[in-house]
């Protein structure tokens, strides 16, 4: 076995700047594309902020002429990241670009991305431009970009179904007007490994300039070679890969971060590249993702799903007493997940609980700490074991309730056969407390319709899905709402070890992102009865 695989995050051994990958992150542009993968300012700040502290190269941290929301947000990450380049995304429009280039001014390193599409299906019936026109578009959008930053990256959407010829002079405009990176998307996921590498080397070998900028991988997972595209898109040539934790971005996702960086440093014999990302970050910021954009990982899902680590059959879990190296080709640490997944118990105190928080990369003030205690110490005395995971939940829950308009004060339910069954609920809406009661098909319509009666609204329930986050009878129930309202989708996340009480919380988080997109949208306000 190789050196790499007995020691992952070991620094390889000969480093040199020529193979030297960057990690260009999309999770909060590409990312939050999502459907239903929305994210708030606070939600999108902490995500930034751990990407930068893992090693992110550069932050694609939104599309600020896409709402006043992501504008702000670009605004508000170009101010707090401190070592990652933080990047705009514009289309080839002046507006686009002057409101990218407005956003990211606040940047220590700012960048604008500019895109335009250059495939014949997307020319004719998304631009309705022929080919001239989208090259002479090129042109005039990254001059403009320049106006405002020395470090532009130029996109053509869709390059993988675009003719070479066209693509090539699009490639060549862009360098001569000044663009440093050259990305290269395969917009629908549509490349095999074989045909992206070729068309990487062509590029790089038969642009003129092309030995003069950083060429980008940006592959999109439908047919699921995102990962194995974009390596073989480095092995091309291209020292950028674009990529976002556990995978997310339009339809199936985008290559995953994680599943890159372990492969660069698990596999450095074959792949014999580096990048600066520090991957014991992983699991703290795939779990943060999961949570803020409530987007679940699936369980097998490499790197970062519950099972990666995880060793079920007795011949395997023989082998792993035996020696680790037998089924494991990283340690779980590698990644970041602890070992001991038992965590802290109804004796723990506050220097316990705040060190543990600290292990899991929370840094709370001291109502919010005190807020997680308190709800800390009333799980410990409902559950036995009181693991990683659980306080995670709970923390995560906490700070999500201190930025909401909406908070389930008390529930009460009647179940069981016989029905109706019925809810009580006591909810505080902007300060103020009130109580409704219903009854409904089932519990969780009762507590529904209880909720509704506070808060009228209109918005389909599409999705209402419920997880145990850890095991046992007493383990926390995670839930999660989605709720659709005039083309908008939210999706709320509550926990609990009462699943109703997780189900009441996860259809209010929903119901303030809700509120929060009509506050940003020109639709009317939510009526509060
Ligand atoms: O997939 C894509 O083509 C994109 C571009 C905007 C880079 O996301
Ligand atoms: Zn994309």
């Amino acid at each position: 076995m190789n050196d790499a695989a007995e020691q992952p995050s070991a620094t390889p051994p000969a480093r040199s700047e020529a193979d030297r990958v960057l990690i260009f992150d999309t999770t909060l542009r590409d990312g939050e594309q999502s459907p239903g993968a929305a994210m708030t300012l606070e939600d999108k700040l902490k995500v930034a902020v751990v990407l930068d502290t893992m090693g992110v190269d550069i932050i694609e941290a939104g599309f600020p002429i896409s709402s006043n929301g992501d504008f702000e947000a670009v605004c508000e990450i170009a101010k707090v990241v401190k070592n990652a380049v933080v990047c705009g995304l514009s289309r080839s429009s002046f507006a686009d670009i002057d409101r990218a280039g407005e956003a990211v001014k606040f940047a220590a390193r700012p960048r604008i991305h500019t895109f335009i599409s250059t495939s014949p299906v997307h020319r004719k019936w998304k631009l309705n431009m022929d080919a001239e026109q989208v090259i002479a578009a090129v042109g005039a959008s990254v001059a403009r970009a320049r106006n405002y930053t020395d470090n532009v990256e130029w996109s053509p959407e869709d390059a993988t179904r675009t003719e070479r010829d066209v693509l090539l002079r699009c490639c060549e405009i862009a360098i001569k007007q000044g663009a440093t990176t050259l990305n290269i998307p395969d917009t629908v996921g549509y490349s095999v490994p074989e045909e992206y590498y070729a068309l990487i080397k062509m590029l790089r070998e038969t642009v003129p300039g092309g030995d003069k900028v950083v060429w980008s991988t940006h592959c999109h997972n439908d047919l699921g070679m995102a990962v194995a595209n974009s390596l073989a898109g480095v092995r091309a040539g291209a020292r950028q890969i674009e990529c976002t934790i556990n995978g997310l971005g339009e339809r199936a996702g985008n290559a995953a971060l994680e599943e890159i960086v372990m492969a660069l440093k698990v596999r450095h014999d074959v792949l014999p590249y580096w990048c600066n990302v520090d991957s014991s970050y992983f699991t703290r910021a795939s779990k943060l993702v999961a949570a803020v954009a409530a987007f679940p990982v699936q369980y097998n899902k490499a790197i970062v799903g519950r099972n990666a680590f995880a060793h079920e059959s007795g011949i395997h879990q023989d082998g792993m007493l035996k020696n680790t190296e037998t089924y494991e080709i990283m340690t779980p640490e590698s990644v970041g997940l602890s070992k001991s997944t038992l965590s802290l118990g109804k004796l723990s105190g506050r220097a316990a609980f705040r060190d543990k928080l600290k292990q899991l990369g929370y840094e709370l003030g001291d109502n919010a700490f005190q807020d997680a205690f308190r709800r800390f110490k009333d799980l410990a005395d409902k559950k036995k074991l009181v693991f990683d995971e659980d306080i995670e939940a709970l923390v995560d829950q906490e700070v999500a309730t201190q930025t909401n308009r909406i908070k389930v004060i008390a529930l009460q339910v009647v179940a069981g056969t016989g029905g109706p069954q019925r809810a009580t609920i006591t909810m505080e809406v902007d300060g103020h407390q009130e109580t409704r009661e219903a009854t409904g098909d089932g519990p969780v319509d009762a507590i529904f319709k209880a909720i509704k009666a506070i808060v009228p609204h209109e918005a389909r329930l599409p999705l209402y899905q419920v997880m145990a986050v850890t095991e046992g009878t007493d383990a926390q129930a995670e839930v999660m709402v989605r709720l659709e309202e005039d083309g908008r989708q939210v999706t709320g996340r509550g926990s609990d070890t009462d699943t109703m009480v997780a189900s009441a919380r996860a259809y209010v988080a929903a119901l303030n992102k809700l509120m929060m997109k009509r506050q940003r949208g020109p639709a009317a306000q939510m009526m509060v009865s």
